[in-house]
């Protein structure tokens, strides 16, 4: 019997109607246009409005709009991980709250935070589950409300951040031609000085004074965090190549983290592979940060095919980054 392997076999995705534009972000900060689209890439994002709406909603409807596609009804499912680093609460997990609304009541639900490689690594642990062969339908979410923590008087950080989810459904398969392949997770501490968030935690609960130092916002070392991502994306993404020997003519696709267009290019040209084999839609969406693989795998599914060689890869808070290569498990209809 050949090895269990876990493929994804759909994806939903959802972005919040309003779209914020350089042009009303150039009203809010001293910034234009041409900086932000030259610097990061970015000409538009989307943003959450509606009041008392939080990460689980955007989630929600990405695992609505999954279940519909893969004809699955929610008590078919056996786990939801969601991965965010803008949950709706400390405590529960944004991923119990997104199945109550989605009405998935047979699963068990965890929040897994490790920034911006928060879906890679959530979707590591959800292809353990599957290959475990206990759990036959494993939902990966990413789902950011990053509004809600950006900081609309810092120009540095304002112009990168967007709201938005997306989500996977992972099933077992002994198909030896499909399916969740290999993985290179990384982290090191040391680099939370660089990206991180001040107060609000248990290191420095919110008070007035944390409020007034507006330390509930994302704080971000630019320039550093850029060279670790350059530099150690790209590591794992040619290691990845290297250790299955997967040239730039055998991979069918790269999707990096959208962080950054000079960081993707950069990467991208290390791999050694032209641009149009890159998923690239910072553009649109901004950095979702957990949302942005799943966004992007959701654009492209139309163009996906079975057996096509895929490498995700990431660079975020903790610092974290990875990759994974799978080999994609069907032909859009
Ligand atoms: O997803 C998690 C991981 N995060 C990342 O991967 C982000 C990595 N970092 C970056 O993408 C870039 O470092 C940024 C986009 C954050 C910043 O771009 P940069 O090219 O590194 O700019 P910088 O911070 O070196 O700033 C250069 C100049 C500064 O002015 P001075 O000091 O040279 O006069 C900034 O004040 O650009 C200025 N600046 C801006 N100017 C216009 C910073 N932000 C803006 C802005 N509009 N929005």
């Amino acid at each position: 019997m050949s090895k269990v392997r876990a493929a994804i076999t759909g994806i939903g995705a959802y972005l919040p109607e309003y779209i914020l534009t350089n042009e009303e972000l150039s009203r809010m900060v001293d910034t234009t246009d041409e900086w932000i689209m030259t610097r990061i890439g970015i000409k538009t994002r989307h943003i959450l409005k509606t009041p008392g709406h939080g990460s689980s909603d955007l989630g929600a409807k990405a695992v609505q709009m999954l279940l519909k596609k893969t004809n699955t009804a929610p008590e078919e499912v056996d786990l939801l991980i969601c991965a965010t680093v803008t949950p709706d609460h400390q405590f529960p997990a944004t991923a119990n709250i997104i199945s109550d609304k989605a009405g998935i009541k047979n699963a068990f639900s965890f929040d897994l935070n490790a920034g911006c490689s928060g879906f890679l690594y959530a979707l590591s642990t959800g292809t353990k589950f599957v290959e475990s062969g206990m759990y036959k339908k494993v939902i990966i979410v990413g789902a950011e409300k990053m509004s809600s923590i950006v900081d609309y008087t810092d120009r540095a950080t304002c112009p990168i951040f967007g709201d938005g989810s997306g989500a996977v459904m992972l099933e077992p398969t002994e198909d030896p031609e499909i399916g969740i392949i290999d993985e290179i997770l990384q982290s090191d501490g040391a680099g939370r000085v660089h990206l991180h968030q001040k107060a609000g935690g248990s290191v420095k609960p919110s008070s007035h004074e944390s409020i007034d130092a507006r330390e509930h916002y994302i704080y971000q070392e630019g320039q550093a965090v850029f060279k670790f991502a350059v530099s150690k994306m790209a590591d794992v993404a040619v290691e990845m190549m290297k250790k299955h020997k997967l040239g730039p003519k055998d991979l069918a696709w790269f999707v990096p983290h959208q962080a950054n267009n000079r960081i993707i290019e950069a990467v991208g040209k290390r791999m050694g592979l032209p641009m149009d084999k890159v998923m690239l839609n910072i553009e649109k969406y901004g950095n979702t940060t957990a949302a942005t693989l799943p966004l992007c795998l959701w654009e492209w599914e139309p163009r996906l095919k079975k057996g096509d060689n895929i490498i995700l890869a990431t660079f975020g808070a903790g610092f974290t980054w990875g990759s994974m290569y799978l080999k994609w498990a069907y032909d859009s209809e």
